[in-house]
C-alpha cells in the first residue's frame, strides 16, 4: 500500500473517500493519519502538519510518522513538500523530482538508532523505481524537471538571499524545510522514499520578487491539479 504525506497546501487528500482517521501511537509519540480509498485502491495519507495543519517543520515529529508508516507497512513513500527555487528556470509554478539533497537542518531527531552503530547508506537518498514511475504519470502541460538537489533549511523563517547565494554555490536547486529527516527516517526503515517538490515561490533575492502567501496559495493551487494527476498514475501502477 502507497503512503501519502502531504506538505504545505495539501492538509487534505482531495479525491479520498471512506476516509477512516486515527490518531497512532508509537514508541516515539503519537501522530495522526487517514485510510481511505483513492479511485478505489486503499491509501494511507499522513498530513506532516497535522490536522489541522498548525505544526512548524522544525517542530514535525519527523520519527512518529515514519515509523507509524513502517508499523502499518507500508510499501511506499511519496512525499509531497512546497520549496523555493533557487535554479532560475525553474517557474512558479513548477514541479521538481528531486533525486539528491543537501541537509542544513540542525538539532532536529534524525535517526531511530540512537542507542546503536548504524550508518545507513545514504548516496542516493530517494527510490529511482519509485521517481521513475512519478515522471512517467506526468501529463503534457506540466513543467517539469526531471531531478535536481534540494536543500533543506531549518525554518521557521525564509532564507536571507545570502544563504540562498550560498546554496546555490553549494548545487541546490530548491529550498524546502521538510525533507529532512523525514527522508533519510525512512531509508532507515528501508522504505522507498520519493518526493515531489512544488514551487511555490523564487527563493530569497532569486528575481526581484518579494515571498507572499497569497502568490504561494496561487501556486499551490495551480499545481495541485498537476499533482494528483501523478499521483494517480502511481497509485495504479504501484497496487
Ligand atoms: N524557503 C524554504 N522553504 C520553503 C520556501 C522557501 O523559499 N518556499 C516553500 N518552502
Amino acid at each position: 500500500m502507497i503512503a501519502i504525506i502531504g506538505g504545505t497546501g495539501f492538509g487534505s487528500f482531495l479525491g479520498l473517500t471512506d476516509i477512516i482517521s486515527s490518531r497512532i501511537e508509537t514508541q516515539y509519540g503519537w501522530t495522526y493519519i487517514e485510510r481511505g480509498l483513492f479511485l478505489g485502491q486503499p491509501i494511507i495519507f499522513l498530513p506532516r502538519h497535522g490536522h489541522p495543519p498548525k505544526i512548524p517543520p522544525h517542530s514535525i515529529n519527523y520519527q512518529a510518522n515514519i515509523q507509524a508508516l513502517g508499523d502499518i507497512e507500508v510499501d511506499y513513500i511519496v512525499a509531497l513538500n512546497a520549496v523555493g527555487s533557487i535554479d532560475e528556470s525553474l517557474g512558479v509554478p513548477s514541479l521538481i523530482i528531486p533525486d539528491q539533497i543537501i541537509d542544513y537542518t540542525h538539532g532536529r531527531l534524525n535517526t531511530f538508532y540512537q542507542a546503536d552503530i548504524k550508518h545507513i547508506d545514504f548516496t542516493f537518498p530517494f527510490d529511482s523505481e519509485l521517481r521513475q514511475e512519478l515522471i512517467r504519470g506526468v501529463q503534457g502541460g506540466v513543467d517539469l524537471k526531471e531531478n535536481g538537489v534540494y536543500g533543506c533549511t531549518q525554518g521557521p523563517r525564509l532564507e536571507t538571499a545570502a544563504e540562498v547565494r550560498r546554496m546555490r554555490k553549494d548545487g541546490c536547486d530548491v529550498v524546502g524545510m521538510t525533507l529532512m529527516p523525514e527522508a533519510s527516517l525512512a531509508r532507515e526503515l528501508s522504505i522507498p522514499y520519493a518526493s515531489i517538490c512544488f514551487v511555490v515561490n523564487r527563493g530569497a533575492g532569486i528575481g526581484n520578487d518579494l515571498i507572499t502567501f497569497e502568490a504561494i496559495n496561487l501556486a499551490i493551487e495551480t499545481s495541485s491539479y498537476w499533482i494528483s494527476e501523478m499521483l494517480a498514475h502511481v497509485i495504479k501502477s504501484k497496487i
